[in-house]
């Protein structure tokens, strides 16, 4: 129930509170680690560039009128994100609208066990959408559905492609022609590649194209996680996860991965493939990604992770993958977990209306 008639009201979390909600929620989201260690993970995250000083924001949905006040009803995090929107050109020009937008990555949708089944999180997304648009309302945000396509649809959060490839680690062996890449080599190279998007989105077309950017703090927040990780769960290692990709001999491929110890299968996540080489022969692109690919199952095996994952991937690194993996390349339409979620802010929806190119790992924090 929502509108001027409801009584309840969605409000920024206290921090006693956001402590009390990871207290109920570590249960599903600390997985191997302590809750006590979930507590620290969340906040050396919260701590990083993208989500500091607002970045990150905690949401409670309450009702001020019971005789609880203070209860929580429901809650979710929002992570503030740099996008760009790119539009048709306007009558009697050629080149596409491209804009920069804030966009907002919704997560931790949560309701404490003794409320649930009773219509609050849909009461937080509806109210949560009101206050997105609001604040931004040539924007968009996007969530990550673990509860299929059906739900965040309802309240307007569209389904978008939620395909993988992934392979198994056991086909590893020499590296040739790549460099390992390290944190520091990864500001230049994710502004190279945010410039190589802004341009393919300058080139015009008939339907709007959004793109959450690449950029070095979404990198930074996803290897933040991985460092403190990696002492809890491999503590044999005695070091930092140093090697964050690989690039190609020429420097114009390369991708960036982190790493997963969680779980029953330990993956190595390829957060994002970039090429500066569009128009090169497939043969040789499908080549020069193998040899990627190589170094990403190498750093997969040296940290006990069992597969490599990688997000709607194209036909060039699908044909790498069965090369490095002898054909053991899975690939999986996810129908339940993981699935891109996205709404723009000004009612345009769904995939026939919208292309979001870059829907890759690194999106979803
Ligand atoms: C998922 C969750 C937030 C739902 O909270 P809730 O307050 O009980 O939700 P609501 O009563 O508003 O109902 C939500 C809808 O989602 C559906 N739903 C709930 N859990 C589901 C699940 N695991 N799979 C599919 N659908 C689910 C409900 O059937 C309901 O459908 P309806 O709107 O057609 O009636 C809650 O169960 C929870 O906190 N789960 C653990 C954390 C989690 O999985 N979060 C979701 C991450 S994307």
């Amino acid at each position: 129930m929502t509108g001027p008639e409801s009584p309840y009201a969605l409000r920024p979390a206290t921090a006693a509170e956001i402590d009390y909600i990871r207290n109920l929620n570590a249960e599903m989201w600390a997985k191997d680690l302590s809750v006590e260690t979930y507590h620290e993970r969340e906040r050396t995250i919260g701590s990083t560039t993208l989500t500091r000083n607002g970045g990150i924001r905690s949401w409670v949905l309450v009702n001020p009128n019971s005789d609880r006040p203070n209860d929580i009803l429901s809650s979710c995090e929002t992570i503030r994100k740099h996008t760009l929107i790119s539009r048709p050109p306007a009558p009697g020009t050629k080149e596409a609208r491209v804009s920069e937008a804030d966009a907002q990555g919704i997560g931790s949708v949560f309701t404490p066990k003794e409320h649930r089944g009773r219509g609050y999180a849909g009461i937080l997304m509806a109210l949560l959408k009101e206050k997105l648009m609001r604040e931004n309302e040539e924007g968009f945000s996007v969530l990550y559905s673990d509860i299929g396509k059906k739900f965040y649809a309802k309240h307007g959060w569209m389904p978008h492609a939620s395909a993988h490839i992934e392979f198994p680690v056991d086909g590893a062996g020499p590296v040739e022609d790549v460099r390992y890449l390290h944190s520091s080599d990864l500001h230049a190279l994710c502004d190279k590649d945010v410039q190589a998007l802004r341009q393919k989105l300058r080139k015009p077309e008939s339907h709007t194209r959004v793109t959450f950017l690449p950029d070095w703090k979404t990198m930074e927040w996803h290897h933040a996680r991985e460092e403190f990780v990696a002492p809890h769960a491999r503590p044999n290692m005695r070091k930092k996860p140093e090697n964050k990709g690989a690039i190609s001999a020429d420097g114009k491929r390369w991708i960036i991965w982190n790493r997963d110890f969680m779980g029953d299968e330990p993956t190595l996540y390829i957060l994002r493939v970039a090429n500066m080489s569009e128009g090169q022969d497939p043969m040789e692109g499908v080549r020069e990604i193998s040899k990627l690919f190589k170094a990403a199952l190498n750093e997969a095996k040296k940290w006990g992770l069992e597969k490599v994952v990688l997000w709607n991937p194209d036909d060039e690194t699908i044909e790498a993958a069965k090369r490095v993996s002898s054909g053991k390349v899975e690939y999986v339409e996810r129908d339940t977990d993981s699935i891109p979620s996205l709404m723009m802010h000004t009612g345009e929806s769904g995939m026939e209306y919208i292309e979001w190119l870059g829907n890759e790992k690194y999106v979803s924090t």
